[in-house]
């Protein structure tokens, strides 16, 4: 098992990573002095899987437990669903000292995460994520949120987790392309910051993508360490934090232009291209990191060009993405695999070449 410390003051928590860990929920949390009550929020999908593991442990660790399932999808991201949440928890009694349960990928992460943050003000978080995505990615960083109309993500709060449990078995019965999906993220941690976790994942793809037990605790711990880094510099993101957003420019553009036909991480794939063509046509990398990084997100299953679509459409749609400052598209472009700077400084008629040429 791997332990990832987040240091953040008063907020300061661990991430355990490892196989067959969700069955060890209940004494983990019962060593962090959470009492009497716990309530699991899961989705039908994770909940037939994993729920009475978890279930379980909670009650032999001497928990009063409630298991409240939210329908699998992104549409239940809503206030609606937290609201019925609201009522579920105080019928069975809640109270500030009842720990909530986070068990799911991302949604369930961030619909949890938010009932948590404001359900009597704040009651305990654990999460327990079971997506690729929100073991290296959406569960750490204390961003919660639900959607409301065109706002995504846009209703929500920081708020940080008392501990979370990675339990990387969890992985092995994800969709297929769920798993690929979250590869773009743990390829987009690697450039952002880290050279050689980069060449690691070179050398070890075929082992990840096949789900070997250390290759994926290896992954797992490596990619959250990243993000842990970069939201202790930056826990509200206010500036740093930013560089997370690579690939995300020209990817949350693509994604809504094609309908959403394109899933997230193929479309940070696609951005991430993107970017790194655009860094090589400023001169400001060798295209030699360009070809690895395409060849990685290729190996990966992922897709470095352009899906059939207007680019005049993802431009004027990257305009109107809400991370544009001041009418300026703001790019993350790296310097070299490992290293990423923030610009508004690219010009329409580059991005339009560049696009151009990745179709
Ligand atoms: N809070 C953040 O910082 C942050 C960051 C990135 C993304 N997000 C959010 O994360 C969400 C996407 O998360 P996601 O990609 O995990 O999607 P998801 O939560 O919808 O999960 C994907 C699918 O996999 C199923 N599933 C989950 N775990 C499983 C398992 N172990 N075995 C089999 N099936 C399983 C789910 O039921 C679902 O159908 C979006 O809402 C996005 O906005 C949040």
């Amino acid at each position: 098992m791997k332990n990832v410390t987040v240091r953040l003051g008063q907020n300061s928590y661990n991430i355990n990573i490892g196989s067959g860990i969700l069955s060890r929920t209940g004494s983990k949390i019962k060593e962090l002095g959470l009492k009497d009550k716990a309530v699991i929020i899961t989705n039908p999908v994770v909940n037939k899987l994993y729920g009475n593991i978890v279930r379980q442990s909670l009650i032999d660790a001497g928990y009063k437990i409630a298991v409240l399932e939210v329908p699998d999808g992104e549409e239940y991201k809503s206030l609606e669903s937290a609201g019925k949440l609201y009522r579920q928890l105080a019928e069975f009694g809640a109270e500030r000292s009842t720990v909530i349960l986070a068990l799911g990928g991302g949604v369930i992460g961030d619909l949890a995460g938010f009932t948590a943050a404001t359900y009597m003000r704040g009651v305990p978080l654990v999460q327990l994520p079971t997506t690729l995505l929100a073991q290296c990615d959406s569960s750490i960083g204390g961003k919660t949120a639900v959607n409301h109309g065109q706002l995504k993500n846009e209703i929500g709060a920081f708020y940080q987790p008392k501990m979370t449990i990675a339990d990387i078995s969890t992985l092995k019965s994800l969709p297929k392309e769920e798993f690929t999906g979250g590869l773009a993220e743990v390829i987009k941690h690697a450039v952002i910051k880290d050279a050689n976790f980069f060449e690691y994942l070179e050398k070890n793809l075929d082992l990840l993508k096949a789900l070997d037990n250390n290759v994926l605790e290896a992954v797992v711990a490596k990619s959250a360490q990243i993000k842990v880094e970069v939201v202790e510099s930056d826990e509200k993101d206010t500036g740093l934090r930013n560089i997370l957003n690579f690939g995300h420019t020209v990817g949350h553009a693509v994604e809504s232009v094609s309908n959403f036909q394109v899933s997230h991480g193929q479309a940070v794939s696609i951005g991430m291209t993107a970017a790194a063509n655009i860094a090589v046509e400023l001169d400001l990398m060798d295209p030699e990191n360009v070809t690895r990084l395409k060849k990685l997100l290729g190996k990966a299953g992922l897709p470095t060009k352009l899906p059939r679509m207007e680019i005049k459409q993802v431009l004027q749609t990257m305009r109107y993405d809400k991370k544009v400052q001041s009418g300026k598209i703001r790019f993350i472009l790296p310097r070299s695999i490992g290293e990423v700077f923030i610009t508004d400084d690219v010009s329409l008629q580059l991005m339009e070449k560049v696009l151009g040429e990745m179709t």
